[in-house]
């Protein structure tokens, strides 16, 4: 593969297009990056001017460059506008048999399924494309919307992790969630 022009894969499904960004997204990432109900529970800061969203847009296509980054633009196909992101930002690793998956919305399409819609597609691209063989999800305990997520795309409650990590000035106690790919039928020794 000639790494300087990787992007991820196009991924359509009935009601999303989850595609590579663009910069020119940069004002529709600020419409749900600025809002803080939306990044109440995620690891980054509330975008606070439209230059924070160019900033990650920047990150994020630097990124692509790698070969192994995999942040998504979810856009709805109805409108052509990018609605909120997911994927695997860390990429696949572990030799190809790894993914740490991770999501966001804008807080005016919450509710109809749509992000179970997504990552469900990008779940099935991991297992049947990519070949991972074991996929994981964390959410802050308190954010249950995101549990129902993984639970409806069929991954597994595996445990809690007390303070796992320590995000904007406070220890998080989070959900683990994982799913095993299907198609593999090999049973570890
Ligand atoms: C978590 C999130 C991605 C869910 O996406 P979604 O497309 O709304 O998912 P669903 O439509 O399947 O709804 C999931 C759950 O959210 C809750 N929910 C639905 N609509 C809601 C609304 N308008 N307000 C609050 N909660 C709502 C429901 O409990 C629903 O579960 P149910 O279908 O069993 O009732 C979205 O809420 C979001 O982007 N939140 C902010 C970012 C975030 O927390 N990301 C995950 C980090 S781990």
């Amino acid at each position: 593969m000639d790494e300087s022009s990787f992007t991820p894969p196009v991924i359509f499904t009935e009601r999303l297009v989850l595609r590579p960004f663009r910069m020119s997204d940069a004002e529709d990432v600020f419409a749900y990056a600025s809002d803080d109900e939306v990044s109440r529970y995620m690891t980054w800061e509330t975008h606070r001017s439209i230059e924070d969203s160019l900033g990650y847009l920047r990150f994020t296509l630097d990124a692509y460059q790698g070969g192994n980054h995999y942040d998504y633009a979810i856009e709805l196909a109805e409108t052509g506008h990018v609605i909120g992101a997911g994927g695997a930002f860390r990429g696949i690793e572990h030799d190809g048999r790894f993914a740490q998956i991770g999501y966001v919305l804008h807080r005016d399409y919450w509710g109809r399924g749509l992000m179970p819609e997504a990552m469900g597609a990008f779940l099935r691209f991991l297992f049947e494309d990519k070949d991972v063989h074991r996929v994981e999800a964390y959410h802050f305990e308190p954010n249950r919307k995101s549990g129902r997520v993984m639970q409806k795309i069929g991954m597994a409650y595996e445990g809690t992790c007390q303070d796992k990590y320590f995000i904007k000035g406070a220890y998080r106690t989070v959900c683990l969630y994982a799913a095993i790919n299907p198609n593999h039928s090999e049973v570890s020794p």
